[in-house]
């Protein structure tokens, strides 16, 4: 249902996720022919008709604490890492210090802890921020942004998508270079790759920027397809636009995953309107496919 806002002309849809997440996702427009390109939302199920994916127990091993993982000897976080610490406000966040190749283990359906209260499950409890979706004025389509603070190290979302092999990847990106609109939202990982076009979450709406306040990191969970996961890289103040570096770098020349690009002119490159102050003027292109 979407609502006209009483102080501008702007139309507002209170939560595209349709209430699968646990905070809402809501939607500022002002046309409706700006719907036009808004696709489906819902949270997918991991696992496809392209690779097919058992949920129903965990491919990890898990801790038998019996104090809900507080104690420095859960068994998920002295075999994998330490990787959430206490942070801002006592919030728990991601320790930044992990190269971005790291994997993060969260507890999973093996351990004995209790889903809600252990303080090794972040990403799997979904998106905690509420987010916004709003369309930018600079020509690069829609974009997200927080209308929270959002603090150093905390998670934000998932990019969720269909989870497709390298052969299918390349073949979306060749029909997409067809298409009059041209997005692209292919986001290759070393494993597999994901794509939101057809189902996906409020992840493909984050654009690229050459100076960003996300880093995906990939996540285990119970699944051996890890999740991206989008964690903010420094603080992030009401209403700014959240941003990754679609090459996947970070500051340490550490790479996760990268979004495909490309097809403006005849160098396939696209121009990135990023605006920051050290932007490189082109999106990133992954020349392999
Ligand atoms: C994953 S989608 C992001 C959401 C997209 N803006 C939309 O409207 O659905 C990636 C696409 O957004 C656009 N985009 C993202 N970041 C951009 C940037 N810095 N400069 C120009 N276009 C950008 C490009 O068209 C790119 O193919
Ligand atoms: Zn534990
Ligand atoms: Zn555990
Ligand atoms: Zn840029």
């Amino acid at each position: 249902m979407s609502v006209k806002s009483a102080l501008s002309n702007e139309f507002i849809v209170d939560d595209i996720s349709n209430g699968l997440e646990p905070s809402p996702v809501c939607l500022v427009y002002n046309d409706d022919k700006e719907l036009e390109e808004l696709r489906v939302h819902q949270k997918p199920s991991h696992g496809n008709e392209i690779v097919t994916n058992e949920e129903s127990s965990s491919y990890y091993d898990g801790c038998d604490c019996a104090d809900n993982c507080i104690s420095e000897d859960c068994g998920c976080k002295s075999t994998h890492g330490y990787f959430y610490t206490s942070q801002h406000s006592n919030q728990r966040g991601l320790n930044l210090n992990f190269p971005v190749s790291t994997s993060i283990f969260e507890c999973n359906l093996s351990c004995t802890c209790t889903t809600t209260v252990c303080p090794n499950r972040i990403v799997q409890h979904g998106i905690n921020i509420p987010l916004q979706v709003f369309k930018t004025r600079d020509g690069r389509g829609w974009g997200l942004r927080t209308l929270q603070k959002i603090y150093k190290g905390m998670f934000v979302c998932e990019y969720a998508g269909e989870i497709i092999k390298t052969e299918e990847a390349k073949r979306r990106w060749e029909e997409m270079n067809n298409n009059a609109i041209a997005r692209n939202y292919v986001l290759c990982l070393k494993e597999h790759n994901i794509d939101p076009i057809h189902i996906g979450n409020a992840g493909r709406y984050i654009n690229h920027s050459c100076a960003p306040n996300l880093q995906i990191y990939l996540v285990r969970i119970n699944s051996l397809i890890p999740v991206a996961a989008f964690f903010a890289v420094r603080d992030i103040e009401i209403g700014e636009e959240l941003t990754f570096d679609y090459s996947g770098a970070d500051d340490h020349c550490g790479q996760s995953g990268a979004m495909i690009d490309g097809i403006e002119d005849k160098k396939g490159m696209k121009k990135c309107l990023c605006g920051s102050e050290i932007c490189k003027g082109m999106l990133p292109f992954d020349q392999s496919l």
